[in-house]
């Protein structure tokens, strides 16, 4: 079993020389492997030895046609990928097709009595809904010729969606593919000032929502939520004429929230004029837009991250196909919000593309009770489940005993979105898997849509707390700050890039071409005139290290996002909410080690001259950062301070203050312009 020790101060230095998530992240040794069940082997979609060979690097791209073949085609794609204007790929060019069309009609000759969603609501008296593959057809049919004709929406408009974990969702955003029409769903936990600047950016003049939704227990408003984020809009200059609001129960108000004259529409209300109307699928050129989702990325505001409909719905397909093995009669449960990529894509376009039944629920995981999610599975028959380290660690942490109560098995489970610890990843395996399952710990980011690396479920065993090798296709690199690649088995980590394009990247940041090129293509840019794809590596902007076996293993960001629960936050976003506080002049958020969460934010302030700390600052200070972001962003603590650590240029030094938050040595600090601050702020910070 080949053994390697990465020690943590080899992980990448930023060039900014401020503190990553990768710097702080938990080390630990290298596991030794365990099996994929023989059983699951048997079953599995993927176990051809020669899958590698068909997908190596002078295969690209044209290997990619297979992931192409996954879907129909109104007209035939001609140039697989079209690499004259580096970094803009263009993928399947030529081709027409619908994402709609792929996710629901191509399915009714088969498939059409077979449910496409089950809806669990979080109230557990309420019944769940079981959608069929007709009825969905239905539905979407219905509410896409209400956007066109009540809305007058057509191909390449923009709408902004600010919807929670309800069937409507994915129905809406199936209408609107099946008219051509961009969405941008925002996550229903974030505040309506983070969707009024999403739905300002995106230039939506169409908001769609739902008067309120079950979260632990209690019906929320959301309503409100719209009001504020057409407001704030509006203050950008963004005008939204229209607010389609759904209701969690059909035909009655759960809002006490006033329905703005001229403006705000209960969808039940109109949706009765489109009774089985049926619009045709819109066939949409491969490269254009299926929709944005915006990230937070190294400065500044949120990005949308533009994903293709040709080429991001192969590569989703593929992967649900061949890493999620997926089948047709699979009972699929991904428990990650559709809100994020996570679900946009393995929730709503690859299982459905392949005919599964995927799982929307509503709610919090262990409401009522810890057993919930077991339940869920138990009763619906789930045998793929999908979820995150934060929610594993959670549920392990109030219900350790939990899944062996229930009567159900996987053969398939998926972990996303942070390092899992090999402790956690054993727990999910022996008890929420119950010995039974493969796992797949998948790696990849809102920017590349689909999975980078995973073992192959049945072809490669598992090693707890690595992702495993690239996934067919997908040839990384790691490079140190001098561009130098390191072999796997260095031991010494660096940043992870991917070698070649490939269907699922996403094609632009919307608006800010220019962005997207310098943050994900420039660092290491072999020759800026190139138009050989092979001079531009995409940079994840993740710090790793590969393993003499080839699995890599992800250390957190190297750039100023800090990854909390699996949610990506900008520092930026987090210190300009801090700034608005009157009282503040200077801000600093850093990443803080977190049994459960993974990381959570420590927000430093410092004061106005002569004002005085307090817990109202303080408390002022968390709420502006609920208020402009949403409670996901809330900090762990708000430190008020006399003082930043700061360098003789006046930058604060937020490694110093990352290693007080994570009780570790900050190291010399004597060429720090102010070196007596540290202990004050130790004390403070204790
Ligand atoms: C982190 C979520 C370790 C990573 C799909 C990445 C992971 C960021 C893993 C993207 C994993 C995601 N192991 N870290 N399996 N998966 N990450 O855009 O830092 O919300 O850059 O996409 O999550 O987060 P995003």
């Amino acid at each position: 079993m080949p053994k390697d020790k990465n020690s943590p101060r080899d992980a990448a230095e930023p060039p900014t020389g401020n503190v990553s998530e990768a710097q702080i992240a938990v080390h630990w040794p290298e596991e030794d492997y365990v099996s994929p069940p023989p059983r699951f082997i048997a079953q599995a979609n993927l176990t051809d030895p020669g899958i590698f060979a068909r997908f190596s690097l002078d295969k690209c791209p044209e290997c990619y046609k297979e992931f192409a073949d996954t879907l129909d085609w109104y007209k035939y794609w001609e140039t697989t990928l079209d690499a004259s204007n580096p970094p803009f790929w263009r993928w399947f060019v030529g081709g027409r097709l619908n994402a709609c069309h792929n996710c629901v009609d191509r399915h009714l000759t088969r498939h059409r009595n077979k449910t496409a969603i089950h809806f669990v609501p979080e109230p557990e008296h309420e019944a769940v809904q079981h959608l069929t593959y007709q009825e969905l057809f239905v539905r979407v049919n219905e509410f896409a010729a209400l956007l066109r004709d009540f809305c007058g929406l057509k191909a390449g408009d923009r709408v902004t969606l600010h919807m929670p974990m309800v069937a409507e969702l994915p129905i809406t955003m199936l209408a609107c593919a099946r008219l051509g029409v961009i969405h941008s769903q925002v996550f229903s936990g974030f505040s309506g000032k983070a969707c009024g600047d999403r739905i300002a950016d995106s230039e939506s003049r169409v908001l769609i929502t739902m008067d309120a939704y079950y979260r632990g227990g209690l019906l929320l408003d959301h309503k409100e939520k719209a009001d504020t984020a057409v407001a704030d809009a509006a203050a950008q200059g963004q005008r939204v004429d229209k607010v389609l609001i759904w209701q969690r129960h059909p035909g009655r108000d759960s809002s006490p929230t006033k329905l703005v004259e001229g403006r705000d529409v209960i969808v039940n209300d109109v949706l009765g004029q489109f009774r089985g109307k049926r619009v045709e699928p819109v066939p949409m050129a491969a490269e254009a837009p299926l929709f944005l989702m915006y990230t937070s990325g190294t400065t500044g505001r949120p990005k949308g991250c533009q994903h293709s409909i040709g080429g991001y719905l192969a590569y989703v397909t593929w992967t649900s196909k061949h890493i999620q093995d997926i089948h047709p009669e699979d009972v699929y449960w991904c428990m990650a919000d559709i809100g994020w990529i996570t679900g946009h894509s393995y929730i709503v376009y690859g299982p459905l593309a392949l005919a599964a039944s995927s799982v929307v629920y509503e709610g919090l995981p262990t409401h009522p009770d810890p057993g919930r999610p077991w339940r869920i599975a138990e009763a619906l028959g789930v045998n793929i489940f999908h979820t995150s380290p934060t929610a594993i660690r959670a549920l392990r942490r109030v219900g350790p005993d939990e899944p062996a109560k229930y009567d159900y098995h996987f053969k398939h489970m998926t972990t996303v979105g942070e390092p899992i610890e090999p402790e956690v990843w054993r727990w999910y395996h022996k008890v929420v898997g119950k010995g039974e399952a493969v796992i797949v710990d998948t790696w990849w980011q809102t920017e590349t849509g689909g999975f980078l690396c995973s073992t192959v479920p049945a072809m490669h065993p598992m090693k707890p707390g690595s992702t495993g090798p690239a996934v067919p296709g997908i040839h990384p690199v790691i490079y140190d700050d001098e561009g130098k690649e390191l072999p796997g088995g260095s031991g010494v980590a660096g940043n992870i890039c991917i070698r070649n394009p490939w269907p699922g990247a996403f094609q632009t940041i919307w608006k800010d071409p220019e962005r997207y090129v310098r943050q994900y293509y420039s660092r290491y840019c072999k020759d800026p005139q190139s138009r050989d794809w092979r001079d531009w590596p995409y940079l994840a902007g993740d710090g790793a290290v590969q393993a003499a076996d080839g699995y890599y293993r992800i250390l957190g960001r190297i750039d100023d996002v800090i990854n909390v629960a699996g949610h990506r936050l900008g520092t930026k976003e987090i210190e300009s909410a801090a700034l608005l506080v009157p009282e503040v002049v200077e801000a600093a958020v850093v990443p803080v080690a977190d049994e459960v969460k993974g990381k959570v934010p420590d927000l430093y302030v410092s004061l106005k001259p002569d004002l005085a700390p307090s817990a109202q600052i303080a408390n002022k200070v968390s709420a502006s950062v609920v208020t402009e972001i949403g409670a996901i962003a809330r900090p762990r603590r708000v430190i008020i301070v006399p003082d930043m650590p700061k360098t003789r240029s006046g930058k604060i030094m937020r490694r110093v203050l990352a290693a007080i938050s994570n009780r570790q040595d900050p190291g010399d600090v004597s060429t720090l312009a102010n070196p007596e601050i540290v202990d004050r702020i130790k004390e403070l910070a204790k």
